[in-house]
């Protein structure tokens, strides 16, 4: 075989690889599941932003509640730790760099908001009596699956006042569980394992081209 058809093979085989990108997830969920609260955040990509539905199924109660305004979720940056540790999930999901600190979030004015502030841009989780929070939805435009502002591989918190109550990982694939892994009370999801098959089978045919290649 030529040298010239050896770089010729790899070409088409390099091809191979760069034609099936590993696809981004379209959905994910948080479901929490600690300190007698059940909450599922679900994550839906739609065509104008990712749809947030939040539903509480116990364990917000107006008792619980330290500050009148309700209480504050967030995406934040890590996974749930070992033990539902939600201090190991890090500060909020904050790619911008907005200074929460020194200017609250402007829900009118998205850039005055850090990306993975929930809470500021939607309204906060307003406690009931029986502690359930009905269902509700909306539309963000920050968060995505993939670049910058990816929720993949984060986590979701709840606070009450300044103290983390429960937190669950976000797991891509739609929801099934409703039980812990080694964090925060989620399963069920595919942790994206598609994209990383897909990704071994073309290297597979890549290496299988090459050697067709070799033999002729
Ligand atoms: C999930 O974690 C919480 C808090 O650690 C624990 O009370 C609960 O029993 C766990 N649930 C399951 C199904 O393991
Ligand atoms: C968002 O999700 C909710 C709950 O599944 C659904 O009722 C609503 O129609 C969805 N909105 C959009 C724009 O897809
Ligand atoms: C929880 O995580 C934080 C941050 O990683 C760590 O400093 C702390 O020791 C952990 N707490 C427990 C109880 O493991
Ligand atoms: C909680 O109550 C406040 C004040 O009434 C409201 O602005 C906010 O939208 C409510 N949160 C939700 C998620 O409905
Ligand atoms: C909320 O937490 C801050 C900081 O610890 C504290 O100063 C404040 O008193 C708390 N608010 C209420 C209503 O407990
Ligand atoms: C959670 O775990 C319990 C006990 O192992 C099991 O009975 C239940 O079916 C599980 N629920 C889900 C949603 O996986």
């Amino acid at each position: 075989m030529q040298f010239k058809n050896l770089v010729a093979a790899l070409a088409i085989a390099g091809l191979a690889t760069a034609q099936t990108p590993a696809a981004a997830p379209t959905k994910g969920s948080a479901h929490i599941n600690m300190a007698d609260i059940d909450a599922t955040i679900s994550f839906e990509k739609v065509a104008t932003g990712v749809n947030v539905t939040v539903t509480v199924a116990k364990g917000l109660t107006t008792a619980l509640q330290v500050l009148p305004s309700g209480f504050q979720y967030h995406i934040h940056e890590k996974p749930v730790g070992p033990n539902n540790n939600c201090t190991a999930t890090g500060g909020h999901q904050n790619p911008t760099k907005v200074n929460y600190n020194t200017a609250p979030c402007d829900p009118k004015n998205l850039a005055s908001c850090e990306v993975g502030d929930l809470a500021g841009k939607h309204g906060n989780l307003n406690g009931t009596a029986d502690g359930k929070v009905a269902s509700f939805s909306y539309i963000d435009t920050q968060i995505t699956f993939d670049g910058d502002n990816s929720i993949v591989g984060r986590s979701v918190v709840i606070h009450n006042n300044v103290t983390r109550i429960a937190c669950a990982d976000i797991v891509t694939g739609a929801a099934t569980g409703g039980n812990n892994t080694t964090g925060g009370g989620n399963t069920g999801g595919d942790k994206d394992k598609s994209s990383a098959t897909k990704l071994a089978g073309s290297l597979v045919l890549s290496s299988m081209v090459a050697l067709m290649m070799f033999a002729f």
